[in-house]
């Protein structure tokens, strides 16, 4: 574990100003460009949650790029959650706020077996809005959301807070 702590933060980009003023954007381009860091850090990951799951659910965009290695490595399925229309359907939805405006995240339910334990992927947790979407689709698929695996959560957002009696596991924290 500490292993990955110091993998993800000697690999981590800060802008100031991203994607608009005021934001400090942690970005994990430079951790995934590096082979060997990449490798390391899903063989750390998978690890700690092996034989504990049955399936790994990522978040678009970034969470796909994490859960698919994360899957293969702990030789089970991947799920997709993503962005409102981008799914054929039948989908299971969820809107959810944002500061201004509105999201939905969508999952296809015949992808998750019943009473399946799934472990959800991404790369930030900020304000949890998009995570407890995720955690709310994947029961209403059928599964059983068991945890939350971050690289980075972002603290003084509230995820925590708004994911409220989820397990939530975080290899950085801001
Ligand atoms: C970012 C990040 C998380 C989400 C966290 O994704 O990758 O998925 O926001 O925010 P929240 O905790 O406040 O919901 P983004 O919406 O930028 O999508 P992208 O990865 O497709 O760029
Ligand atoms: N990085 C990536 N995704 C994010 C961030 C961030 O700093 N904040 C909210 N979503």
């Amino acid at each position: 574990p500490s292993d990955a702590v110091s993998l993800v933060e000697s690999h981590l980009r800060e802008v100031p100003d991203f994607p608009a003023p005021g934001v400090l954007f942690r970005d994990i381009t430079p951790l995934i460009a590096d082979p060997q860091a990449f490798k390391v850090l899903i063989e750390t990951i998978a690890e700690r949650y092996r034989g504990q799951v049955d399936a790994v659910a990522g978040l678009e965009s970034r969470g796909f790029i994490l859960g698919a290695p994360l899957a293969i490595e702990m030789g089970v399925g991947m799920l997709t959650v993503r962005k409102g229309g981008r799914l054929p359907g039948p989908v299971v939805g969820v809107d959810y706020d944002l500061e201004y405006g509105s999201a939905r995240m969508e999952l296809q339910p015949f992808t998750v077996a019943d009473g399946q334990r799934v472990l959800v992927i991404d790369d930030v947790l900020a304000t949890g809005g998009t995570a407890n979407a995720a955690f709310e689709l994947i029961e209403r698929a059928g599964g059983v959301p068991t945890r939350l695996c971050v690289l980075i959560e972002l603290r003084e957002l509230g995820g925590r807070e708004r994911l409220a009696g989820r397990e939530v596991d975080a290899v950085l924290t801001y």
